[in-house]
């Protein structure tokens, strides 16, 4: 294991960025308008491939595909199908908007990605578009549809809970995951980027809440499982299913991050909630067919991860990425 940051915290997960683009507009993630990067800035898929095999051969034994949309960037599937064979990679997964699920699921299954974490955020048709701005939840439920029988190891509902948009909603929510046998995850709304659909401080709706709401509905056990990520767990009493809890602000989840973010760009994050950044882009075009170099750079990145991060809703300037060149 060659990656243990100076707090003595193993790297282990590599989250990649394939796109920032998206056939969604999130009002959390993404303002009305945005411009996406031009496709000369971006790696290429060989170059994505490339990163992950440097990250595997120093020890990462996970990879999770994010965005934008992963699933909108052409040929994506070849991406999947070389990561699916590094030996080393325990598991492949990838978060999904779910809108190219009818079409891609059973391809994904087959290129060995495990798990599948889809994005829903509300059951309600009109809200779905209030949300997702141009999204059709249709296209979504049926996705999810085909990744169960396309029979992923596990599929998860990512859901972003704002306060009067669909705070509401999470008891329906999480009937729905018990009714298809999977997992979900609520998600507390981070300040990454400048939105100008809400305030963020405004909308807050917070895990402890979203607990309080299910407790009238289900009985939930404490678990002690993880998956690796910053969620905290739950089983519901007499299912199937698990409800996971990610709460930037009220939980602090630092001390035990393993994960960094390669951005679509290249650069290496080394925390979702600071600057700390390695520009690899750089690395891999100076050193064509030389993985050593990389290798190095990734190494040396350790020094400068940083402790954790501070979300803070109503204090300026916040993080200025967005949520789409990050990757979730
Ligand atoms: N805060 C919290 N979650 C966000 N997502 C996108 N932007 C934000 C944000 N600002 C979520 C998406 C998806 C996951 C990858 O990240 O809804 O479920
Ligand atoms: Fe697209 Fe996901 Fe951002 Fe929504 S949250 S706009 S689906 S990248």
């Amino acid at each position: 294991m060659k990656l243990i940051d100076k707090y003595g915290r193993k790297v282990t997960y590599l989250r990649l960025s394939v796109t920032d683009r998206c056939d969604f507009r999130c009002v959390y993630c993404m303002d009305e308008k945005m411009s996406f990067l031009p496709r000369a800035q971006l790696l290429t898929l060989e170059e994505l491939e490339w990163v992950g095999r440097a990250f595997v051969e120093l020890g990462v034994t996970k990879i999770r595909i994010t965005g934008g949309e992963p699933l909108v960037r052409k040929n994506v599937l070849s991406l999947f199908q070389g990561l699916g064979q590094l030996e080393g990679l325990k598991e492949l997964v990838l978060t999904t908007n779910g809108s190219q699920l009818v079409k891609m699921a059973q391809p994904l299954k087959d290129a060995g990605v495990k798990r599948l974490n889809i994005s829903l955020d509300t059951l309600k048709q009109a809200r779905f578009k209030k949300m997702t701005r141009i999204g059709k939840l249709d296209k979504v439920l049926h996705g999810i549809d085909a990744a169960l029988k396309a029979g992923f190891q596990r599929v998860k509902i990512n859901a972003v809970i704002l306060k009067n948009r669909n705070h509401d909603e999470v008891s329906d929510l999480v009937q729905f995951a018990v009714d298809c046998g999977i997992d979900i995850t609520f998600i507390e709304e981070m300040p990454l980027g400048t939105i100008s659909d809400h305030d963020r401080a405004e909308a807050f709706y917070s895990s402890a809440e979203i607990r309080q709401d299910l407790d009238a509905s289900f009985s939930l056990l404490p678990s002690a499982e993880t998956t690796e990520g910053p969620a905290r767990y739950y089983r519901v009493i007499g299912t199937d299913t698990r409800i996971g809890f990610i709460s930037p602000h009220s939980h602090n989840f630092c001390e035990s991050c393993n994960r960094v973010r390669l951005t679509t760009e290249g650069n290496l994050l080394l925390c979702l909630g600071q600057e700390h950044s390695m520009d690899l882009r750089r690395v891999i075009r100076a050193n064509p067919g030389n993985i050593t170099p990389l290798k190095q750079s990734i190494i040396n990145s350790m020094a400068i991860k940083p402790k954790g991060h501070d979300f803070e809703l109503d204090r300026q300037p916040q993080i200025l990425r967005y949520m789409n060149t990050t990757g979730g």
